[in-house]
């Protein structure tokens, strides 16, 4: 949902044509976050005249980045904007657009400016709900407005706030004070990063519910390697020539630095001189401060990114989705990395969950586990959830967490309330988590994305390690969730006697799942014959029940989502109410039937859809064909078979190859679907 990217050199000579280059690049790596629109500030050369506010350069543009990169270089030659000006210090702001207020159109892009002369430039991801009533109010002060965002009352408020104190004689008011005075008039969720020509080469970032990191690369890096991450060794400029980067995630940083900095909500991070200073914004000091609070620095360390950039790079792979698809047997390996144990004479270590170890007895004691989560991630705790409820006796409820706030659904304190999440920023899952903290239950995360806010703000938790997603349609993490539900399972579960083979069982199906998930890979050139044969149609059911109902609606999301195809998930058990109206020989059904403790029923919701002539293509377990399409003739996928509760992992495998052969015979964008973005951070 938009990511914004800025760099700050300090002492380092950089031609401008490297500076846009590197802006550019930034937002590349952060395009599946949205890609409308972008835009782009940098500095202008700098007068000689002190008084003189130097302006910024703002670039604009409808489209994808490469939109933007091909006009900026026309404006440039137009302009005779010389690329080869070094510059020792610059500040450069960055944005990628998902549009939430306003067309995707030029005046909408990002940066917002405060008007003409462009004093002030604000790139956001998020959304400002009290912005009407902002913008009543400086519309009032003689502002006038360009856009139909909601972000661009932000730099005319900072103006305004500027403007006054000048006119009350304040001279040395600071960039930072400003920052903190207009978060005071902001409400909803935010992460802003300010630029102005009244501060050159400074920049300031802050936020609110949605993801900032800080990344810091000390160029004679080397002789500061091994010395601990002290605050003082980025905060101070200690003279050393420095670049400093704020991103909206890690991809755009790995490439330039390992150490970063999580900026935490309500804080303010001022990049001035080389060096970063911290503030916490307080919202009851400023409200009684009368005139600008002066705000104390806080400290923090730098921690270091678990990211290699072979990871955000599509490899052999022409797209991201295909890459992660494909990539799965080794990302369910990372997943399970030293998690089993197989066997041994203590088989209650058989799964070792470090990050809930210490919570185990008081989730085996919830009345109540709920898992919350929205899309695939939803989908993921409901294929787990049949081997939690086996496992632990527990009675387990799944949320879409955006109608358990809708409805304000009962939390209790005794329950333990589930956060699933490959982003771990999802806004309705995180205003959950809160809803959830406020009721006092027990707070667990799963999440993909360490340092994430439900990482941080959850009691415990365990990450998928499924490593960087950049489709935007969810595959390995899918996979890696219901991995790791699997194992909370195994955990929470007791270690009874006449639970033992079941476990056994379980755990050696998790070994052997990588080399499942290879097996299942080389049906894609089967998926790209039938997605031949689905190119021109306009709907696809999916059926499935049990363990194989969450295979369904994920199924069909993957379908619906990237294919741009309409594409329903139905649980099997409902046929009869309703749906089995739909079918004649046209419409092509997808029945997901392989060997589990519903194979029978599946069987005779084949020959019921075959009585009515369905154009059925049926997922049984390999050699199963004959049996499974009873009743009539159909198209088979045929699947290997593991331990039932482990089945979705392997049976989603050739509905996302389908989902990925049909976005690309049907030539749509796969990584980039349609008015979809990764990581929703709006609610
Ligand atoms: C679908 C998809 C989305 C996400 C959903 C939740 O392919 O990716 O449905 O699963 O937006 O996102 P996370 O898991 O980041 O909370």
């Amino acid at each position: 949902m938009c990511g914004i990217f800025a760099y700050l050199n300090f002492d380092v000579r950089r031609e401008r044509r490297y500076i846009l280059e590197l802006l550019f690049n930034g937002l590349r790596r952060l395009e599946y976050r949205g890609y409308d629109s972008a835009g782009i500030s940098i500095d202008s050369s700098f007068s000689l005249d002190c008084d003189a506010v130097p302006p910024s350069l703002v670039f604009r543009q409808e489209g994808n980045i490469e939109s933007l990169v091909k006009s900026v270089y026309q404006d440039v030659s137009l302009t005779g904007l010389n690329l080869e000006e070094i510059f020792s210090i610059h500040a450069g702001i960055a944005h990628t657009r998902w549009a939430t207020h306003g067309e995707p159109a030029p005046r909408n892009s990002h940066p917002q400016t405060s008007g003409p002369g462009n004093e002030f430039l604000v790139v956001h991801n998020g959304v400002i709900t009290n912005y009407m009533v902002l913008k009543e109010t400086l519309v009032r002060q003689g502002f006038t407005f360009e856009s139909e965002t909601d972000t661009e009352v932000i730099p005319k408020l900072a103006k305004f706030i500027f403007d006054n104190t000048k006119e009350e004689g304040d001279r040395s008011v600071t960039f930072s004070q400003i920052v903190l005075e207009v978060m005071r008039h902001l409400e909803g969720a935010y992460a802003l990063i300010f630029k102005s020509g009244h501060y050159p080469n400074e920049l300031i970032a802050c936020k609110r519910g949605s993801p900032l990191l800080l990344g810091v690369k000390e160029l004679s890096e080397e002789s500061s390697i091994g010395a601990s991450f002290k605050d003082t060794q980025f905060l101070s400029s200690n003279g050393q020539p420095k670049e400093l980067f704020l991103s909206s995630d890690p991809s755009a940083l790995v490439e330039h630095t390992k150490k970063v900095l999580v900026i935490e909500d309500g804080e303010v991070v001022h990049l001035k001189d080389g060096r970063a200073s911290i503030f916490k914004f307080d919202r009851a000091k400023g409200e009684h401060a009368g005139a600008l609070a002066r705000p104390d620095s806080v400290q923090r360390a730098l921690s270091v990114l678990e990211m290699e950039v072979e990871q955000i790079n599509k490899g052999k792979y022409e797209h991201y989705m295909q890459k992660e698809i494909h990539e799965q047997p080794e990302s369910l390996t990372t997943t399970m990395r030293g998690r089993l144990i197989r066997g041994g004479s203590c088989k209650s270590m058989s799964v070792l969950l470090g990050g809930i170890k210490d919570h185990l007895k008081t989730i085996r004691r919830s009345r109540r586990i709920v898992f919350i989560g929205c899309g695939t991630s939803y989908n993921a705790a409901l294929a787990a959830r049949p081997i939690l409820e086996e496992l632990s006796g527990i009675p387990v409820s799944v949320e879409i967490a955006s109608d358990l706030l809708d409805r304000q659904g009962p939390i209790y304190r005794e329950d333990t309330a589930i956060f699933v999440s490959q982003s771990g920023e999802t806004a309705d899952t995180l205003q959950a988590l809160e809803y959830a903290l406020e009721n006092g239950a027990l707070c667990v995360g799963i999440t993909n994305t360490v340092g994430s806010a439900i990482a941080r703000h959850t009691h415990c938790g365990v990450h998928i390690n499924a490593g960087c997603e950049i489709g935007v349609a969810s595959t390995k993490a899918y996979t890696s969730q219901i991995v790791v539900m699997a194992m909370l399972a195994l955990a929470i579960g007791d270690n009874t006697l006449s639970s033992q083979a079941r476990r056994e069982a379980i755990i050696d199906g998790l070994f052997d799942l990588p080399s499942k998930v290879k097996e299942v890979l080389k049906l894609d050139q089967e998926m790209k014959n039938l997605a031949q044969l689905l190119i021109a149609e306009q709907s696809l059911l999916v059926f499935g029940r049990g363990y194989n109902y969450a295979t369904a609606l994920e199924g069909a999301l993957k379908v619906k989502e990237v294919a741009l195809m309409h594409s329903e998930g139905i649980l099997a058990g409902e046929m009869k109410h309703g749906p089995l109206a739909l079918v004649d020989e046209t419409l092509p059904i997808v029945v997901v039937a392989t060997q589990d403790a519903c194979f029978s029923k599946q069987q005779s919701v084949i020959q019921q859809l075959h009585a009515r002539k369905g154009r059925l293509i049926v997922m049984c377990t390999k050699g199963d064909a004959a049996s499974a399409c009873v009743g009539g003739s159909c198209r088979v996928i045929e699947v290997p078979q593991v331990e039932d509760c482990l089945q979705p992992v392997i049976n989603i495998v050739p509905l996302q190859l389908l989902a990925y052969h049909l976005t690309v015979l049907r030539g749509y964008n796969v990584d980039q679907p349609r008015n979809l973005a990764k990581s929703v951070t709006t609610q």
